[in-house]
């Protein structure tokens, strides 16, 4: 039987537009997905957006909308996003849809049913940011987690039994792949070991949210109803045997992928109501770090949001993916900065990578026709080949551990290590006097089996490794030309071409002085080989495939 994977994103709020933050959790999810298709797995991958709540109610009243509105416009924006990022999302899911209300009041029922929720009153402070509920703080006390001014409310709402569920989370967490890296573990371990308190899960002083059921002048806390995406998605109290037959495949998740930020809400009040409700536990909830930028978490009121459009412009999707998986430590806060990341482009992409591609492909050119046929049986195989290969193979192999264990960075540096191996075999073959001899003595182009076709092949699985966490379509087809030509071509930093900030550059970045708008400057400079290839290409021969199969 087919293994079933499903992991998901947090779902982000629509109180603002998407920024480079949010597209660092949807590409690390993208690349994890990716990679189990590849492995064979059958994957569901879910994002969507939190639509609920007062957060929401607020941010649409300074816009002068109704919350339905402004939902319906920023959520579009997240949707419109990811597929220009090529992300492989199987659904996207809102929570104002008709199938996740009903399904969220499915889930109040049952619990309430298993006698875990009562009535009571809350007074205490709340932050609206955050959606929080902020235990033991005074009128006046900033926020644990973003530093805002709480709220006082006091209201009648419905709680849930939360400390009811002490032991049996603190049993769970024993497991140490439940909740990774180890030290949002601990972290979560001893906020529980504190103690915990029920929690209040209905609001009655406002009413953008799910109606509790049978008692529509509460409204359902917005965290549960947000946490309860993951089952609604693929079934959860659907009333359909489509739909109820994905949620016995796919429940529970394998991977709830989240910011640092809400690790209590994922790994203390989430399994509980799971447990509450009798419902299976997810098998491991993962927390990234914050992406910063000058040096704190982005965000729309600190004015330092980096929209990810921008360097779709500029770089593309593929190059984004690469310098975010390979620049921060998963797990660990990492400071996003223009300069890094053309650095990381000029480097590992353009002059790495793309010189490699480049000479793989004049090899293909100059010697097969643009084609590379594959090696005859009577080959002889020269000692060199099996190294290279088993090269490889080890790389696959220690790739595979690390990413599994979501090193990315360590992982790609690995494939990188064996990338500039293969351009020094490539580049002794492709100007090594045996190479051209065996060709030329074969007659010209298709030798049964020379040096340079061997090595061709050899390299073969380097591409492989290569294009994981890039972002071939889900078919499994290859990549198109243009975004290989765009790793073939370095972009120059200072000088000429700078980056041209457009409306949707941040304005910090947009003043910053060294970052002048320049015309031309999203431009690429194609370098002279690439073009030189490319003339040959349109005179003599058929287009060579850019990735072998
Ligand atoms: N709506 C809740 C999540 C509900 S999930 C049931 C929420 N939304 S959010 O839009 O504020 O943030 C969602 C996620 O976006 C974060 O958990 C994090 O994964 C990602 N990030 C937002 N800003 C980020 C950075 N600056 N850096 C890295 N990730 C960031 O919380």
């Amino acid at each position: 039987m087919t293994r079933k994977f499903y992991i998901t994103t947090p779902i982000y709020y629509v109180n603002a537009r998407p920024h480079i933050g949010h597209a660092y959790t949807t590409i690390a999810c993208d690349t994890i997905a990716r990679r189990q298709r590849l492995l064979g797995a059958d994957t569901f991958f879910l994002t969507g957006t939190d639509e609920h709540g007062q957060k929401i109610e607020r941010a649409a009243q300074a816009a002068d909308k109704t919350p339905q509105q402004y939902a319906d416009e920023i959520s579009a924006e997240f949707r419109n996003l990811w597929k220009r990022m090529g992300i492989s999302n199987d659904d996207f899911i809102r929570t104002t849809e008709e199938r996740h209300i009903k399904r969220v009041q499915e889930l109040f029922r049952r619990i309430r049913d298993n006698g875990y929720i009562y009535k009571g009153t809350y007074t205490g402070q709340y932050c609206v940011s955050d959606e929080l509920y902020v235990d033991g703080a005074q009128p006046g006390d900033p926020c644990p987690t973003c530093g805002r001014i709480t709220e006082t409310v006091h209201e009648e709402n419905y709680f849930f039994k939360l400390s009811a569920f002490q032991d049996k989370l603190l049993e769970l967490y024993a497991n140490p792949d439940f909740i990774r890296p180890e030290t949002r573990r601990n972290e979560v371990i001893s906020f529980v070991r504190s103690g915990l308190r029920d929690l209040s899960i209905s609001r009655s002083t406002f009413s953008w949210g799910i109606p509790v059921p049978d008692d529509p002048k509460h409204v359902i806390y917005v965290w549960l109803d947000a946490l309860a995406n993951y089952l609604t998605a693929i079934g959860y109290g659907a009333s359909h045997a489509g739909a109820q037959a994905a949620f016995k495949k796919y429940w529970p998740a394998d991977v709830h992928m989240i910011g640092k930020e809400i690790v209590r809400f994922h790994c203390v009040y989430w399994p509980a109501f799971l447990l509450a409700a009798g419902l299976p536990l997810p098998k491991a909830i993962v927390a990234h770090g914050w992406l910063l930028f000058e040096e704190s978490k982005m965000s729309k009121s600190r004015g330092n949001i980096v929209r990810t459009e921008t360097i779709l412009d500029v770089l593309g999707a593929d190059a984004l993916r690469y310098f975010l998986l390979r620049e921060v430590v998963f797990g660990q806060d990492g400071s996003f900065s223009f300069d890094a990341l053309v650095q990381r482009y000029n480097s590992d992409l353009a002059n790495g990578l793309g010189n490699l591609a480049s000479r793989t492909l004049t090899m293909i050119n100059r010697y097969f026709k643009g084609e590379v046929p594959y090696p005859s049986p009577s080959a002889s195989k020269l000692p060199g080949d099996e190294a290279i290969a088993e090269t490889a193979r080890k790389t696959i192999r220690e790739f595979g551990v690390l990413f599994d264990q979501f090193h990315f960075s360590r992982a790609l540096e690995t494939a990188w290590g064996s990338w500039r191996r293969s351009t020094n075999t490539s580049s002794r073959t492709s100007h090594g006097r045996s190479a051209k001899n065996k060709t030329t003595q074969a007659g010209r182009g298709w030798p049964p089996c020379s040096t340079p076709q061997r090595r061709l092949y050899a390299l073969r699985p380097r591409w492989r490794i290569r294009s994981c966490p890039m972002q071939r379509p889900k078919s499994g087809s290859r990549w198109d030309s243009a975004t290989s030509r765009s790793l073939l071509s370095p972009i120059s930093h200072g000088g000429s071409c700078r980056w041209a900030p457009n409306s949707a550059t941040s304005t910090r970045f947009s003043r910053a002085p060294t970052r002048a708008r320049s015309k031309g400057c999203n431009r690429w400079r194609i370098s002279k080989e690439v073009r030189q290839w490319k003339n040959r290409k349109s005179r003599r021969h058929r287009p060579p495939a850019l990735l072998p199969p």
